[in-house]
């Protein structure tokens, strides 16, 4: 495995729709063992493919929860609950910045796995979050297009 570089925001590469994932080989598998490594290291939720160079719909999360990192393959919401939740966001890609966003409080995508396979799923609260996320940025869309209120960074640190 080998960490990956993120992409800044001032990356044309994170303002392009990306292309579906067609070949699920050994290839896909190094990019998913890279980007749960660089994710890990960069102590980051979410990371989605367009990130570390690669136009393609695939994203991972990890709320630390235990369940460990959840791999998303061409994955699409199909429900969204009305409840909404007013969340602090941040992106491995804007450093320094950070702001409140309204996101589904639920949701409920699907996806397919590392093998191919399609499932289903449904995530709530921080999970949630994560999905709309890491979802915008397969389609150029980063988190800043969606803050209600920006959030003083000085009032981030620990
Ligand atoms: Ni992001």
């Amino acid at each position: 495995m080998a960490i990956r570089k993120i992409l800044n925001k001032r990356d044309e590469t994170l303002h392009k729709v990306c292309k579906p994932v067609v070949k699920f080989d050994a290839k896909l598998h190094m990019l998913l063992d890279d980007m749960a490594e660089t994710l890990v290291k960069a102590e980051g939720v979410g990371l989605a493919a367009p990130q570390v160079g690669v136009l393609r719909r695939l994203v991972i999360i990890d709320v630390y929860d235990g369940s460990g990192v959840k791999e998303l393959i061409n994955p699409e919401i199909i429900w969204r609950s009305d409840e909404t939740q007013k969340v602090q966001e941040g992106c491995l890609s804007c450093p320094g910045e950070w702001g409140y966003t309204i996101r589904p409080k639920k949701v409920r995508f699907k996806a397919q796995d590392r093998n191919g396979n399609w499932y289903e799923s449904e995530a709530e609260d921080l999970f949630a979050q994560a999905v709309c996320h890491e979802l915008d940025h397969l389609d150029g869309i980063l988190f800043l297009e969606k803050v209600v209120e920006f959030i003083d960074p000085e009032q981030m640190q620990e």
